[in-house]
């Protein structure tokens, strides 16, 4: 009988060793931006085979057991370690789902969808260590919008909806510093439609593996330069890669202590790439910047769409690229591109490029990806959107391709890529080894598109007109 139940309780042991490494490892691969990880950086792909391997080493022996008493032993040893080691991995990497920054400024934010008289909602969004109640107080010349929090909280989410076009907004939180921003014009009598910035790949944080952290330095001349009153901004975007490793709560305060006043005249809006989302990062970047209680209408939480009068932009989630291009998220994306009239200016925003020029990375070519070509590109020809911009790729890059503009700016402070070893055909003008970001002014019938560099000197500029092709 104790012979028995011994022999049960060993084969117990002996399975739990794969079954909680499977668990592991397919709750890893559930997570936003494992599976790029393990297509495209060769160390992690050799990690995650030896966490694999590790699990079937009990078994293994326990079969050879069957005739060796030693092997019976080890099995018993490598049956603990089997277990102990992907739950120790699974658990360390579970805990970014949990656990967040307890303090993180006050950022202005863009929502999903758009206001009532056409302007994009936004929200005041930030963490407290302690519950409170907190209010926002906006107005135009004044402080006649209050919006105050309904009970304590720790997740504060303070919405700006219903905003009027072209006209200069004053807010403060609480009794704080008074801010200012502008509001775009949804008809036009010589100024932009729309004005924004947007550059990608800050990599704040500490350096991992090939990726070295950012210079803060050249991110912060560039967030200089965009909250100058004078430059006149709606809005700045980010295509990713805010930190270096997202599962490193240090890597987003940082981020986002920089960020942060340049969004007090400015209003923000980062999309989330693959550095952001390394190795469950995917929680953090939701909690700081899409966290529970501001709003969605058209999207979710990672991935929306944001509408000022004819200027429609559609921000994607592709971390390393079609990997993470759900058929839930292509379908959303179409939709939303079917719903846009041909008329209006239509910008994709995305982390991975759709064309760029580059060289082979770990043996495979990360210039001009082919399912990005054959997947992503034949959605942007046919729906005949009129601007792309990415990030991924260090350094800056214009390209154009059966109608659809590219533009590549993940220069605003990641460490510059080499120069590439391949031009793409629909490369017009790349900058390598150069930071900078993008402005943008959407005018009625054009679009201009002028690189900066982190002083705010134009490096070169184009002029689009509405994709028609
Ligand atoms: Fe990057």
């Amino acid at each position: 009988m104790k012979d028995r139940f011994h022999k049960v309780l060993y084969l117990i042991l002996i399975a739990a060793a794969p079954a909680s490494t499977a668990a592991v490892l397919l709750w890893l691969f559930s997570v936003d931006g494992t599976l790029g990880l393990f297509q495209w950086m060769g160390l992690y792909r050799i990690l995650f085979y030896a966490v694999g391997g590790l699990g079937l080493v009990a078994p293994l022996l326990a079969f050879a057991g069957c005739r060796f008493a030693i092997f019976r032993r080890l099995s018993i040893v490598f049956a603990i370690v089997g277990i102990i080691i992907p739950l120790a991995i699974g658990g360390y990497f579970l805990r970014t789902s949990f656990i967040f920054a307890e303090s993180t400024p006050p950022l202005l934010l863009m929502a999903d969808g758009t206001g009532s008289s056409g302007v994009p909602n936004l929200a005041l969004v930030f963490r407290t260590p302690h519950k409170s109640i907190r209010t926002l107080r906006y107005g135009i010349d004044s402080f006649d919008q209050v919006v105050t929090e309904s009970g304590p909280t720790t997740n504060h989410v303070l919405p700006v909806t219903d905003l009027l076009p072209d006209s200069r907004y004053q807010w403060k939180l609480d009794d704080g510093e008074v801010c200012t921003f502008t509001t775009p014009p949804l008809t036009t009598d010589g100024n932009a439609l729309y004005h924004f910035a947007v550059g990608s790949d800050p990599h704040f944080g500490a350096g991992l593996g090939d990726s070295a952290s950012g210079d803060v330095a050249v991110t912060s001349k560039m967030l200089n330069y965009i909250a100058a009153p004078q430059n006149r901004f709606h809005a700045f975007f980010i295509t990713g890669d805010l930190v270096n490793m997202g599962s490193s709560i240090g890597d987003w305060k940082a981020a986002l202590n920089t960020f942060a006043p340049s969004t007090c005249a400015v209003p923000w809006r980062p999309l989330m790439g693959n550095h952001d989302a390394i190795i469950n990062g995917s929680p953090q970047y939701v909690a700081y910047l899409y966290p529970n209680g501001m709003a969605t209408q058209t999207g979710t939480s990672t991935y929306y769409r944001i509408d000022s009068g004819r200027v429609h932009f559609i921000l994607l989630k592709m971390l390393w690229g079609v990997e993470s291009f759900s058929p839930q998220q292509r379908q959303w994306f179409e939709r939303q591109l079917q719903a846009i009239p041909v008329d209006d200016w239509t910008i994709v925003m995305l982390h991975s490029m759709v064309y760029a020029s580059s060289s082979e990375f770990n043996g495979m070519a990360w210039y001009d990806p082919a399912d990005m070509v054959s997947e992503v590109a034949p959605l942007l020809e046919q729906y005949k959107v009129d601007l792309v911009v990415s990030g991924h790729d260090h350094d800056l890059e214009f390209l154009q391709h059966n109608g659809v503009s590219y533009a590549v700016v993940g220069a605003m402070g990641g460490k510059l890529d080499p120069r590439a070893s391949h031009l793409s055909p629909a490369s017009i003008w790349y900058a390598p080894q150069q930071y900078g970001f993008l402005d943008v002014r959407v005018l009625p019938t054009t679009m201009e598109l002028i690189f900066r560099d982190p002083d705010g000197q134009e490096l070169r500029s184009f002029e689009i007109g509405q994709n028609r092709l």
